[in-house]
């Protein structure tokens, strides 16, 4: 039976605790192989990863074909695109998001698997839209990335995370298996037993706006004012001159968002708009009459405050793993 024919919870167990044997020095230092490769007995092009082999923070298990298609598909992968796979293996996620044109960089701390995958690059005929570096993820700069992907472990995506949040709102991350704490993904996919996760980075909503909307008197100015953002979730109110009242459905998916509320004329709106700083653009439908559509504009009054969960993830979350 290989690892991806067992049962979700056994490969689960698998890689965490291989991975806690690696960070406990069993598996980071010693084995045969390690023992050859500071030896220098492999010969450049004879190296041969082992499934389960020690890796710096976490032991190396290839994400399977299927698998990979999947991530690429949930993070709509086109040949505009960056990806960079953080600890990326022998290069097979960097490569298959090569060979649908875009571009993509591997940061593999195993100088081996580095020069493995360009082989393999090179074999798939995509050595120039890829590049594979030889670096600790932490110690990486990944914040060209539109696409991020990895498989880690729940601690490792948890202390990514306030980096990972850092990046342009609008960057699909997509990790295999593990979750990042309290950040919800926005679609989960199961394959095979398997979680693949998609996060879209959020654009930060918080404070003072002022919001620009026509009512049916004409344009009207109000105060939006979003009292706290929680990753992709959002609260709010908007005040008008006799009241104030709460938002229907917020929610930021990467740089668009979403909300609704009862206005003056008693009428349902839906707004949709793109954040871009403090200015956002888009589209309000009128939904109690048919849906007619009109744009709408806001404008961002003083500071943004930062994104509940932006820092470092609190002592609790780290416990429980976040995996949960
Ligand atoms: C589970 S494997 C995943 C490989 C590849 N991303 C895939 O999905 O097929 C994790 C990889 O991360 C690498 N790795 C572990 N810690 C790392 C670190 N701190 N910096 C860079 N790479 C690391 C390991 O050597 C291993 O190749």
């Amino acid at each position: 039976m290989t690892l991806i024919d067992k049962p979700r919870a056994d490969r689960r167990a698998f890689i965490t605790g291989s991975a806690a044997w690696a960070a406990s020095g069993l598996l980071a230092s010693g084995g045969l192989q390690a023992q050859q490769l500071r030896a220098g007995s492999f010969a450049a092009g004879d190296y041969k990863p082992r499934r389960g082999q020690s890796g710096k923070d976490v032991i190396w298990i290839p994400t399977p074909d299927l698998f990979v298609t999947r991530m690429l598909r949930l993070a709509q992968v086109t040949p505009q695109d960056f990806v960079i796979d953080l600890g990326s293996g022998d290069g097979k996620i960097v490569i298959a998001a090569a060979r649908e044109g875009a571009r993509g960089l591997g940061i593999e701390y195993n100088p081996d698997m580095v020069e493995l995958s360009r082989r393999r690059a090179q074999e798939a005929g995509v050595a120039e839209r890829t590049r594979f570096e030889k670096a600790d993820i932490f110690e990486s700069d990944f914040s060209q990335a539109t696409v991020v992907t990895m498989y880690l472990l729940p601690q490792l995506n948890l202390k990514l995370r306030p980096r990972i949040l850092a990046l342009k709102p609008g960057t699909r991350v997509v990790s295999h298996e593990f979750r990042m704490g309290r950040w919800r993904p926005d679609e989960t996919s199961s394959v095979d037993h398997a979680a693949l996760h998609l996060w879209l980075v959020p654009a930060n909503v918080g404070g003072q706006w002022e919001l620009q909307f026509p009512q049916q008197a004409g344009p009207v100015t109000t105060r939006l004012e979003v009292r706290r953002q929680h990753f992709q979730d959002f609260t709010g109110t908007v005040g008008f001159k006799d009241f104030d009242t709460g938002l229907r459905e917020p929610k930021v998916a990467g740089e668009q968002v979403r909300f609704g509320f009862t206005d003056e004329d008693g009428r349902l709106r839906r707004f949709v708009g793109q954040v871009a700083g403090d200015v956002i653009n888009g589209s309000v439908y009128d939904l109690t009459a048919g849906g007619a559509r009109a744009p709408f504009s806001a404008r961002r009054i003083g500071a943004a405050p930062a994104i509940e969960g932006s820092g470092p993830a609190a002592a609790d979350e780290a416990e429980s793993l976040g995996n949960d």
